[in-house]
């Protein structure tokens, strides 16, 4: 029996290497190892923070054209809209009987997410409650395996105690899914921030141009001292420089510290602009001949979306019974 993953995103822009390092990187492979792949993209997971200001479809075209361009394969994975799958609506609903408030408010992603907002007192029930919505996304596909980064794994605990509770309660319906927590280290922002992200500006697309990149690595901040050295405490942009150079080029980081040894900063980023442009080219390229198809990656959605929504409907049918809900439905 092959293995399946499922793992997603949310559609709030294009992907950037951080994406590709942490997560994408693992997806290609994993495909390429043959396992049964499903990705979501998770539309509705935009609304929690995003509730005004947002450009979902295009965004949902963004990321799916980062996953094509990285070489995610629509004839091997399955990529689909969450809220096009009316199952996962009613798992939710299904799964929202089973947490407690109080447990729903112990997830320290969501608490963090709340602080970070200021929505304190304000917080909505569906800032609460979106872990609940992601397990349903989840266990509506019956995983082995869901690769995530570390800020999910609160979710993913969440998810468990969900299947396990759904199955003691009811029926064995959920194999309890195994998280796979992404080995490579998070890519620091280009401004010294923790993490690449989207809200900060401090990061390289997949799909920035060859100057952009230029320009972006150029401004990028460095350390003090003048050493090319691995160090994340004394020297993490530094580091993260060598980690992104090493991934972009394949050169081992104790080889690059030998290789820069003496040299400056400034031969260094031009030399890390060089490798990076260079590992981003056929990306690009991909980009642009999908993007020039806009049916063809519109029907990729559609064949996903239908794919997710019959296999969505089999677990449905087995949740529906367990938890005898399966009375006829008066338009049937
Ligand atoms: N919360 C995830 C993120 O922000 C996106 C996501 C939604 C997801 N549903 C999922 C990830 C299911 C893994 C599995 O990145």
């Amino acid at each position: 029996m092959k293995k399946r993953i499922l793992t997603g995103d949310r559609p709030t822009g294009k992907l950037h290497l951080g994406h590709y390092v942490g997560s994408l990187a693992n997806r290609v492979k994993f495909q390429q190892e043959g396992m049964e792949c499903f990705f979501i993209i998770a539309d509705y997971q935009v609304l929690t923070d995003r509730l005004y200001t947002r450009d979902v479809e295009q965004n949902i075209y963004e990321v799916l054209l980062d996953y094509l361009s990285v070489g995610i394969d629509p004839k091997k994975s399955v990529i689909f809209i969450q809220s096009h799958v009316p199952e996962l609506a009613e798992l939710f609903v299904y799964f929202s009987m089973l947490v407690t408030v109080s447990r729903a408010q112990r997830n320290p992603t969501v608490k963090e997410e709340i602080k970070s907002v200021g929505h304190g007192k304000k917080m909505s029930v569906g800032m609460l409650s979106y872990p609940i919505s992601q397990a349903a996304d989840i266990l509506l596909f019956r995983p082995d395996l869901v690769p995530i980064g570390e800020d999910q794994l609160p979710h993913l605990e969440q998810t468990k105690e969900i299947a396990i509770t759904f199955n003691r309660t009811f029926k064995k319906v959920f194999p309890v899914p195994e998280t796979l927590l992404s080995k490579t280290p998070r890519l620091l922002g280009l401004d010294g921030h923790q993490k690449m992200s989207k809200s900060r500006q401090n990061a390289i697309y997949l799909s920035d141009p060859v100057d952009i990149v230029a320009q972006k690595i150029k401004k990028a901040v460095t350390d003090s001292g003048r050493e090319i050295i691995f160090d994340p405490i004394k020297k993490p942009a530094i580091s993260n420089f060598l980690t992104i150079f090493s991934f972009c080029s394949g050169r081992d980081i104790k080889e690059l510290e030998e290789a820069y040894q003496g040299k400056g900063y400034v031969e260094f980023k031009s030399d890390l602009t060089q490798v990076v442009n260079d590992f981003l080219e056929p990306i690009r390229k991909k980009r642009k001949e999908f993007a020039s198809d806009p049916k063809f990656i519109r029907e990729i959605l559609v064949e996903g979306t239908k794919k997710a929504c019959e296999e969505g409907e089999k677990t449905m049918k087995l949740v529906r019974k367990a938890i005898k809900f399966d009375y006829p439905r008066i338009f049937e």
